[in-house]
């Protein structure tokens, strides 16, 4: 992947070298063009350095023939990102305005544009930008950000330029992966089920695995809904996220978000819940004839099953995973019938194995096939590798079946 980055004046044009950094670990060519204002900000040393690249930041010293000019440069990329995007360089893409080697070579250009808008608040909410930024939308610029946060006057408000990683993810699904045009649903980490307002029961998932299994599935080019359980991970880039706490309220937005392609149960559903939570806290020792409360729990809905046995929008691929103690294999192949899935991953949650909240995971992947169910033993990895190495799969599997 090359990638034409343009770094404007904004303060956050130190947030740029570490994208830099980070395009430069996913294996991306970057050709840095830095502006007289970003040059304030960054040097052009630090930029060239990081990206192993020339700096360009001069329009014409381009016109020498032993030069790339700037045509070439505009063109010989997959994504042109404007990252810091200043109130002022939007404006002159949205109109037209060539005064610069960014600003011409974002007007030569027949590369997609991404931008990463960076600015004070009241500049962000300003008619003009407002009306800028739609130009540039209505004209097929892709825009990552801003984020609301701490701004550099210290205030606080919108107008922060993304996180890198965020970019990062924006970058990825702006170009495109194995996935693009594919919609994928994951649900992640526990459910809280109340028992008064108070109290409730949980278990001890910390979605770290479903929460990369939905960045892993974005960074190929789905568009992802990861439905959430309360966790303290935080929101994925480039994934739209819908917090619930309840079971029942993980399976009205999974069914809200439907159809889609493919699902991935990872969250730890409670099994049950109490079967009347109480509106007012139960007080100790003041119940009628001051026993300790009897708890009648109800079984909760079984997303994975549900979403396995719709009859018209039935994802394509239906994953679920299998947390068990004992004879990990065998209960995992029990329940790919059980739960109408596709696909089982199954995974040793013993307490010696730190699965629960670690962040390493061994898991077993177990498919239908027409026979036996057939079982594969993945080697213990990280919980982002082995979300990678699922997307992966599942890539491979629907790009065969389309
Ligand atoms: O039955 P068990 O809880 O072991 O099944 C685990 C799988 O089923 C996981 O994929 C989990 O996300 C899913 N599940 C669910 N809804 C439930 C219980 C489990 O989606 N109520």
């Amino acid at each position: 992947m090359r990638v034409l980055l343009i770094i404007s004046g904004g303060i956050a044009a130190y947030k740029s070298l570490e994208l830099i950094r980070g395009l430069r670990r996913h294996g991306a060519q970057v050709r840095p063009i830095l502006t007289k204002g970003g040059a304030q900000f960054v040097t052009p040393l630090s930029v060239s350095a990081l990206a192993q690249e020339k700096v360009y930041d001069d329009l014409f010293s381009l016109t020498d023939e032993s030069e790339i000019g700037h045509i070439r440069l505009a063109r010989e990329t997959d994504l042109v990102v404007v990252a810091p995007a200043t109130a002022d360089i939007l404006a002159k893409m949205a109109n037209g305005i060539a005064d610069d080697l960014a600003t011409t070579a974002l007007l030569a250009t027949d590369r997609p544009i991404l931008v990463a808008p960076a600015m004070n608040s009241r500049m962000w909410a300003q008619a003009s930008t407002m009306r800028n930024m739609e130009l540039l939308k209505a004209n097929g610029v892709m825009t990552v950000g801003p984020a609301h946060g701490e701004l550099a006057e210290g205030e606080i408000g919108i107008g922060r330029m993304a996180e890198p990683a965020d970019i990062l993810a924006a970058i990825e699904a702006a170009l495109g992966g194995p996935l693009t045009g594919v919609r994928a649903l994951v649900t992640s980490g526990p459910t809280h089920e109340p028992i008064d307002p108070v109290r409730y029961i949980a278990n001890r998932s910390s979605g770290k695995q479903g929460h990369a299994i939905a960045g892993a599935c974005a960074r190929l080019g789905a568009a992802v809904t990861l439905v959430s359980g309360p966790s303290n991970e935080a929101d994925p880039p480039g994934v739209e996220t819908v917090h619930v706490e309840t079971a029942r309220d993980m399976l009205d937005a999974c069914l809200q978000a439907l159809p889609v392609d493919v699902a991935i149960c990872a969250a730890a559903v409670s099994d049950w819940r109490p079967a009347e939570a109480e509106t007012q806290k139960i007080k100790k020792g003041r119940r009628t004839n001051a026993t300790s409360p009897n708890l009648e729990l109800v079984e909760n809905p079984d997303i994975l099953a549900t979403l396995g046995a719709r009859e018209n929008d039935r994802p394509r691929l239906v994953i679920g995973f299998a947390a068990e103690t004992d004879d990990v294999v065998a209960y995992a192949a029990a329940k790919l019938a059980s739960k109408g899935c596709d696909w089982i991953l199954a995974n040793d949650v013993s307490p010696h194995t730190g699965t629960f909240g670690g962040d390493d995971n061994k898991v077993h992947l177990i498919s239908r096939t027409a026979d036996a169910p057939r079982i594969e033993e993945w080697p213990e990895a990280s919980k982002v590798e082995v979300a990678a190495r699922l997307a992966e799969r599942i890539a491979e599997t629907l790009g065969s079946a389309a």
